[in-house]
């Protein structure tokens, strides 16, 4: 049974952290339907498991689009989500179930990024991410640059307005151009832009929204096509496609709706199909992340037939093996796709996969493509990944209950050869002249084993000069790029050693903390009590610390870290010099709730770690101080139990004055 809590636990962070790269990042890494087939798996084994069930799963809330430099705003009405069907079949069950006879609408799904509008007699007085579903970002000031959101209304109307904040095609087009297509979809770019703490800029982004579904607190409207009505009457942009049919009629409806979807040029992930009736919406009810009256029909994304010529194998620098079908090339999406990742052995199982077989490929939002569905299998049965690794054939391991297989050898030469690649790509190192296939050569050619070995190229010089392709000016070029390397912060050199979970996030917390140099970090690796003062950063999980803990106790690391130092790379940060006067020496510091003066809140905390302050992330006995401002939870609650000072705003920006510290 642990085995399950473990597996849910495992799954409901999966889930979480792909919500957080969706809607906080606005950079997935998996399609919408990998997604739902992880939120499903949590669900069932939830439904099957109801004990071990967290009350904040991510099946229970709303995924969170929060970000904590805006001001919060509770939200006067739970601004929920949708349940998604893919087929007809499911979405004929739920139709089945909700009633035949009824009336429904029938809308398209707008991709782009979901908000609410608050008119109070009739003039927009907030513009509101949906956040958690109850409490959101405040966004007004870019909501109102939104050129077809109306500021007011005709009628003197209060009302609570859902909407859908988008970019078009040709928009996008044009603006990404000019950007030297740096974006990756309109989808992504509205959902950064309405979130830019500078409202100007937003000016210049061609945004739009559609609204979809109205609430007049002190209004009687029956059926929601009453209030769209009302709606478009006071300005609001609906949208003009929303149809109305029974039950029985929906299929037909979709049909039409897939043949026009083409030619839109707005991007639409899906339909949306919802009750008309309010007394039976209300009837029904909600659950506590999606209404039972609704459900999203999501279209599935352009599939092509293809036959799998041969599988290979990728072994990433962290030694995962990531199965990849060579396929008879296929144009998808304006690209050429040769190969289609099979994910793991599990995906394989799953889809019965093998060399040899007709499948299907699918492109879903600008992501690397994968083999979606078989049609015929192929002539030799399900593929088996094998069991040893195919670059250095050490056997293969799963690593604790992850689906993927990992090449345990930390001298394996794919591995060797990816985390030297790593370093030295231009989010890392950004060493010139050494892009992969460069790289690649010299690594092949027994130039370089590792990291360290960069910096001792230079004394090959006259070698390298002699290798195909690389002239007298490219080796100069390399070699002024490894010098040049030495100059980068320590912010940049941690994160380009490709530990795990020490990425550049991770790294700037670091920093920010006091572990503004890798003695400090490995000193306190080596503490007798290492976890302690780590889980205390806000920001460091206990997967992190426990992962920063084993990096810099691990032999291997210390001596490589111990050789690029020697080496003359940058082992401490290049710290803002903090002030000499040190009022809240040995003090350190929680914050929780919002403030008037400081937007965001880590605002206050920086005044804090700058005259001498530590920032804590939660309350503990070690906690001097808990700064509280509006609408502070848990936290104040803890600090009273445990006799921790509470300091209000007002009394924060006193100490402020009386120590002459000015904002
Ligand atoms: S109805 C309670 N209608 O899709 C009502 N949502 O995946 C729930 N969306 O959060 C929403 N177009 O951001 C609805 N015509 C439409 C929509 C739509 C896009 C978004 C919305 C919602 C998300 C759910």
């Amino acid at each position: 049974m642990d085995e399950i809590r473990k597996k849910m636990q495992k799954l409901e962070e999966k889930v979480r952290h792909h919500q957080y790269l969706y809607y906080v990042k606005n950079s997935p890494e998996i399609s919408d339907m990998e997604f739902d087939q992880l939120f499903k798996e949590l669900q069932k084994l939830e439904e099957a498991n109801p004990g071990y069930s967290s009350p904040n799963s991510p099946t229970k809330v709303v995924g969170s689009d929060l970000d904590n430099r805006f001001e919060k705003f509770t939200h006067k009405i739970p601004v929920l989500s949708l349940e998604n069907t893919y087929n007809i079949a499911e979405l004929n069950e739920w139709i089945q179930k909700t009633g035949i006879e009824h009336k429904y609408s029938i809308e398209w799904k707008i991709d782009g990024a979901s908000i609410v509008l608050y008119y109070e007699k009739g003039e927009l007085t907030k513009g509101v991410t949906r956040g958690t579903g109850g409490v959101g970002d405040d966004v007004t000031e870019n909501i109102r640059t939104i050129k077809n959101i109306p500021l007011k209304l005709k009628e003197p109307l209060t009302i609570y307005v859902r909407g859908e904040v988008y970019m078009g095609f040709q928009d996008f087009e044009k603006l990404n151009e000019s950007f030297g297509g740096k974006f990756a979809n309109p989808r992504n770019l509205a959902a950064g832009t309405i979130k830019y703490k500078n409202s100007i800029q937003v000016t210049k982004r061609p945004l739009k929204i559609f609204t979809y579904d109205g609430y007049i607190p002190e209004g009687k409207v029956s059926k929601n096509s009453d209030m769209l009505e009302i709606m478009k009457k006071n300005l609001l942009p609906v949208s003009e496609d929303i149809c109305f049919a029974k039950g029985k009629d929906i299929p037909d409806v979709i049909a039409d709706f897939q043949k026009k979807k083409d030619a839109l040029d707005y991007p639409v992930d899906g339909l949306v199909i919802k009750l008309d009736d309010i007394s039976l919406r209300t009837k029904l009810g909600t659950t506590s992340h999606s209404p039972r009256w609704a459900r999203a029909f999501k279209f599935d994304a352009i599939m092509k037939e293809t036959t799998i010529i041969n599988i290979d194998f990728a072994v990433g620098r962290t030694g995962k093996i990531t199965p990849r079908a060579n396929v008879e090339p296929i144009q998808l999406a304006g690209t050429t796709v040769k190969y289609a990742t099979l994910h793991n052995q599990d995906y394989i199982n799953e889809l019965g996969v093998g060399i040899g077989a007709k499948v299907k490929v699918a492109k879903r939002g600008e992501i690397i493509p994968a083999v979606e569905k078989v049609i015929e299998p192929g002539p030799s049965g399900v593929f088996q990944l094998p069991q040893d690794c195919p670059a250095c054939k050490t056997k293969l391991v799963k690593v604790d209950d992850s689906v993927d297989l990992f090449c345990p050898n930390k001298k394996c030469p794919d591995r060797e050869k990816n985390s030297l690649i790593f370093f030295c790509q231009k989010k890392q190192m950004d060493i010139e002249g050494l892009g992969e296939k460069q790289v690649a050569l010299l690594y092949d050619k027994k130039f370089i084993r590792s990291v360290v070995d960069l910096y001792d190229l230079y004394k090959k010089k006259d070698e390298l000069m002699e290798l195909e392709g690389f002239g007298k000016k490219s080796v100069e070029i390399i070699l002024k790029g490894i010098e040049d390397s030495k100059q980068k912060d320590f912010k940049v050199v941690l994160p380009s050693l490709g530990l795990s979970e020490v990425g550049h996030k991770v790294t700037e917390i670091l920093i920010e903390n006091g572990f503004d140099d890798i003695d400090k970090i490995i000193e306190q690796a080596k503490s007798e009590n290492p976890m302690e003062s780590l889980l205390e950063i806000h920001g460091l999980g206990p997967r992190t610390v426990d992962s920063l803990i084993k990096n810099f106790t691990d032999k291997d690391v210390l001596k490589t870290i111990e050789k690029l130092k020697k080496a003359g790379l940058k082992f401490k940060a290049q710290v803002v010099k903090k002030s000499d006067f040190k009022p809240f020496e040995n003090q350190s510091w929680c914050v929780t709730g919002s403030f008037e003066n400081f937007q965001p809140r880590d605002k206050a905390l920086e005044i804090i770690t700058h005259y001498g302050g530590k920032k804590v992330s939660s309350v503990s006995s070690k906690t001097t101080h808990l700064l509280a401002g509006e609408a502070g939870g848990s936290k104040i609650k803890k600090a009273k139990e445990l006799g921790v000072q509470i300091v209000n705003e007002k009394e924060f920006l006193e100490m402020l004055k009386e120590y002459g510290i000015t904002l």
